[in-house]
């Protein structure tokens, strides 16, 4: 069974992602930290961000050994990680390896902008999950402030409209809900309510 689970930063995804993986025993895939690594090593090696045959080499050579790296976290990462993003060029490096993670039996989660609608558009279960943006920068300007970040609850607002524009407006891969997502609004639920509705979902799907 194929999980695929969409929405904004902030939403919660990755949390009800990680925990519905846990649930079934499927691994998971947060496809986020595949841009983030590139836009970190974009960052490191000082290119520039909008060159997308420079951010395409890097994404065919997948830097692995970022994906756990807690540098990829940032506020800065994730910026860079919205703008290599917009790349078609990008976009189709990473494919192939959220392909096959997704392929794996007996089932896996992946969760990001555009499984439902790309990367697995035949997913068994399509998830999108929302929260207002106001409640998204507070929890993000939490999680920041955990890591040790130095940063504004006003500027992580601002970022994430501007990433959230961005991400949603893009030629290729933009966030949307796919057609036949169930959509479940974070706003004013916490995470066990959350993946209570996620389960609740697809229980009803699968009988
Ligand atoms: O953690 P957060 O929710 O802030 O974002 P993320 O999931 O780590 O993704 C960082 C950026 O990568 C997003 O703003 C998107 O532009 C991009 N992304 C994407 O384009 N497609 C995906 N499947 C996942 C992330």
């Amino acid at each position: 069974m194929i999980i695929a689970i969409d929405g904004p930063a902030a939403s919660g995804k990755g949390n009800i992602a990680r925990q519905l993986g846990g649930h079934f025993g499927y691994p998971h895939l947060d496809t986020g930290a595949l841009y983030r690594a590139v836009g970190l090593a974009m960052l490191q090696e000082n290119r520039n961000i909008d060159d997308s045959d420079a951010a395409a080499k890097v994404a065919e050579n997948l830097p692995l050994e970022l994906l756990d790296a807690a540098e990829i976290r940032t506020a800065e990462v994730g910026e860079a990680a919205s703008k290599v993003a917009v790349h078609a060029a990008v976009r189709k490096a990473l494919r192939g390896f959220q392909e096959r993670f997704a392929g794996q039996s007996p089932g896996a989660v992946l969760d990001g902008r555009d499984i439902g609608t790309v990367i697995c558009p035949h997913a068994d279960v399509k998830l999108f999950i929302t929260a207002t943006v106001e409640i998204r920068a507070t929890r993000r300007h939490k999680e920041l402030l955990a890591r040790g970040e130095r940063i504004i609850y006003a500027r992580v607002l601002a970022d994430l409209k501007v990433r959230d524009q961005r991400d949603a407006t893009r030629k290729e891969g933009p966030l949307r809900p796919a057609d036949d997502a169930f959509q479940i609004d974070t706003s004013d639920l916490d995470i066990e309510a959350a993946v209570a509705a996620a389960l609740t979902f697809i229980t009803s799907q699968r009988t």
